[in-house]
């Protein structure tokens, strides 16, 4: 028996088995702020407005092959053109269809590191060839490697603001990366509206500027899945023949329809949840053992004097769920929190404070 499961494993690519998956422990705890959800739901008056128009609708029918009408609503809402543009089932399933279209073996892909672990799981399974630059020692970014790197690379990826250091990628210096990089220049903004700025502008200069957007952080839809692409016409008529037919289930749609229909009502909690961050900023600065980094997202990373593990386990007896970074380069001495609700982040700071005392 042993040695046909072996025989059988054989046939998955080594690139795979060496690869660790990216998985995330269920833990549960009454505060939840491991996973930089926006801590407010959707508002009432969309939830109804969304299940309203779904009992209208006809649940046995395929969703249109191209989703058009929230397609022109996110060309309007963004000064960007429709037939660049495309939509897909979270944005995890449009970086995998960008990937699919653009690396082969030996492709030269670079990250800027740390970051969402999804872009070199995917590149090194389709075995691309990546390079690291590393964020400087202050966690900004290094533009001057990036910069280097990125002329030979033929994909160089940048999340701004980035996960989970909250870096942001200042719009200047995008723009030398972009002028220098002989490929393609990814630029994740799935936290750019608790920066409040945008490099969406610059595909009007930039041919070879990809930008990836979500429905599930600012605009409170984690739960149903829809992220966005947009770049040159040309290359996403190329990208858009990696993604599933009918990825968009009318549900998901709707509803990203109604959000940015509604958008005056998301608005006020994305500024709530910018000062909410501030104020965090300032109270883990005051804790003994606590240094915060600056952050333009909706979490904050901060380093510890003390053994980051213990201190997780120690918040998670306390009910607090923070995010152990520990393992990602550079962030061997940290932990990340996402901003919760006033009430949660005065929990976790009271938790925190008390267990900082001891260790
Ligand atoms: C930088 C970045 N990009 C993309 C995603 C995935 O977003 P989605 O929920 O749209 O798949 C995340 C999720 O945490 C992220 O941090």
């Amino acid at each position: 028996m042993k040695d046909k499961i072996t025989n059988i494993l054989s046939k998955i690519k080594p690139v795979v088995k060496a690869i660790e998956p990216y998985s995330l422990k269920h833990y549960r705890a009454p505060v939840k702020i491991n996973q930089n959800e926006n801590p407010y739901d959707m508002p009432d008056v969309i939830k109804t407005a969304v299940n309203k128009l779904m009992s209208e609708k006809a649940w046995c029918r395929y969703p249109d092959f191209v989703p058009s009408v929230l397609i022109s609503q996110l060309a309007e809402f963004n000064q960007w053109k429709s037939d660049g543009i495309l939509v897909g089932n979270g944005s995890n399933e449009l970086i995998e269809a960008l990937m699919i279209a653009a690396i082969e073996k030996n492709t030269k892909v670079l990250i800027s590191q740390p970051t969402f672990t999804l872009y070199s799981m995917f590149a090194k399974m389709l075995g691309g060839n990546c390079k690291e630059v590393c964020l400087l020692p202050s966690l900004e970014f290094n533009v001057e490697g990036i910069r280097a790197e990125s002329r030979q690379a033929d994909l160089t990826i940048i999340c701004s603001p980035n996960n989970p250091t909250g870096s942001l990628l200042e719009q200047d210096d995008l723009r030398l990366i972009l002028k220098t990089s002989s490929g393609l220049v990814i630029v994740d903004e799935a936290y750019h509206e608790f920066s409040r700025q945008s490099v969406v502008s610059l595909l009007n200069d930039f041919e070879n500027l990809i930008v990836l957007r979500t429905f599930s952080k600012a605009m409170s839809m984690a739960g149903l899945r829809v992220g966005y692409l947009m770049g040159n016409k040309k290359l996403v008529e190329q990208i858009s023949k990696a993604k599933l037919p009918y990825n968009l289930n009318i549900f998901s749609m709707t509803a990203a329809m109604s959000a940015l229909t509604h958008f005056d009502l998301l608005a006020p909690q994305i500024e709530n949840v910018i000062a909410e961050r501030e104020r965090l900023q300032v109270r883990l600065k005051q804790i003994p053992g606590v240094l915060p980094f600056p952050s333009q997202a909706n979490f904050i990373v901060f380093q510890l004097a003390g053994d980051p593990r213990i201190i997780f386990d120690s918040l998670f007896q306390d009910g607090i769920l923070v995010r152990d970074v520990s393992r990602y380069p550079m962030l061997d001495q940290c932990l990340r929190v996402t901003v919760g609700l006033p009430q949660e982040n005065d929990r976790f700071i009271t938790s925190l404070t008390k267990i900082m005392r001891h260790a």
